[in-house]
């Protein structure tokens, strides 16, 4: 089983008469390109911005940007938008959806709340702008631990809807938060038995693991972080080889920024490539030209809507300075 990843050029003759047309409208229409470390290749190479879900809503923020471009998934660019609801946000495609946020129905989750009424709920980033607007703080993978130990010690939480980065939490922090059933398909799929084979076969290799994969894989993990985190680390660690346990895209800016190190990505199955995550891979060069051209499709939210979902998510970037 050869998991060691290597990216191919991407930059074709077409790719690159694409890549101007897109270059020349960002330019033209004061657009900013956004993506995330899923995204392949070719989209990261050319963002204005490529990063983790909080690093993305800080720049979503701050940009003096007409256009929000957003390479990544639709509760991405929802964010974007509710952050910055006068730009226009761009998301090349509409499918491009998210399982863990699909776990949790804002109608099912709120009748989950109803049962906790003296609960706070602190939700994962990865959910709809409704489950946004029924939550009191947001959080991302990199932020989860310093947002919940925030709040007193005795506080009772509801953490949703990612249970694996719930109790992940649970254990750092040592509190005891109600959990919502929520998984990513992505990494709830990473297998335990391709981890222990890896490992085996590379008995230097250090394993990295987001905090979405199961709680086995990160007992055996030497670092666990958020996209950003886990990139870091393979920058600054002194092992030269890295056993990764997250979404293949972001094994690109690894590989750019550590040539010398080599990188494992685990396999799911012999049959499929599911750690590339399904909706993050819809985007592709030419859907995000159109979408740049035509400037659709766009992210449209109700005000109402927006001002709900904003109060949490502000609050976690003030936490988050
Ligand atoms: P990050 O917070 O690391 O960007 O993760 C987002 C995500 O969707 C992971 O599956
Ligand atoms: Fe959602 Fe999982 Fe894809 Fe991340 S990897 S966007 S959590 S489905």
């Amino acid at each position: 089983m050869n998991s060691e990843i290597h990216i191919k050029g991407q930059n074709t003759d077409k790719n690159h008469e694409v890549i101007q047309e897109i270059n020349r409208l960002r330019e033209k229409k004061n657009a900013i390109i956004l993506a995330h470390f899923y995204q392949v290749p070719e989209i990261q190479d050319l963002a204005d911005f490529v990063g983790d879900s909080l690093g993305l809503s800080q720049e979503a923020f701050n940009t003096n940007a007409d256009i929000i471009v957003f390479a990544g998934v639709h509760f991405m660019a929802e964010t974007a938008k509710i952050l910055n609801p006068a730009k226009k946000v761009l998301l090349p495609d509409l499918e491009a959806g998210c399982s863990l946020a699909d776990s949790c129905p804002a109608g099912e989750f709120n009748k989950f709340k109803e049962k906790y009424p003296s609960h706070i709920v602190i939700s994962y980033i990865n959910c709809s702008a409704e489950v946004k607007a029924l939550s009191d703080i947001i959080c991302t993978s990199s932020n989860a631990v310093k947002i919940v130990e925030s709040l007193p010690k005795d506080a009772k939480i509801i953490f949703a809807p990612d249970k694996n980065l719930g109790n992940y939490v649970n254990m750092i922090t040592g509190r005891n938060m109600v959990l919502w059933e929520g998984s990513c398909e992505v990494h709830d799929i990473i297998k335990t038995e391709a981890v222990i084979q890896l490992k085996a076969d590379h008995p230097d290799a250090k394993l990295i693991a987001h905090p979405e994969c199961k709680a086995v894989i990160l007992q055996m993990a030497d670092f666990i972080g958020s996209t950003t985190a886990l990139l870091n680390f393979t920058q600054r660690d002194p092992a030269k080889e890295f056993i990764v346990a997250t979404e293949t895209g972001i094994l690109h800016q690894m590989q750019k920024s550590s040539p010398d190190k080599k990188f494992y990505v685990v396999p799911t199955d012999e049959t499929c490539s599911c750690n590339d995550c399904p909706y993050m891979k819809l985007n592709t060069l030419p859907k995000l030209l159109n979408c740049l051209k035509n400037e659709s499709p766009e992210i449209v939210l109700s005000a109402e809507l927006m001002d709900k979902a904003r109060k949490p998510i502000l609050r976690m970037l003030e936490l988050s300075k």
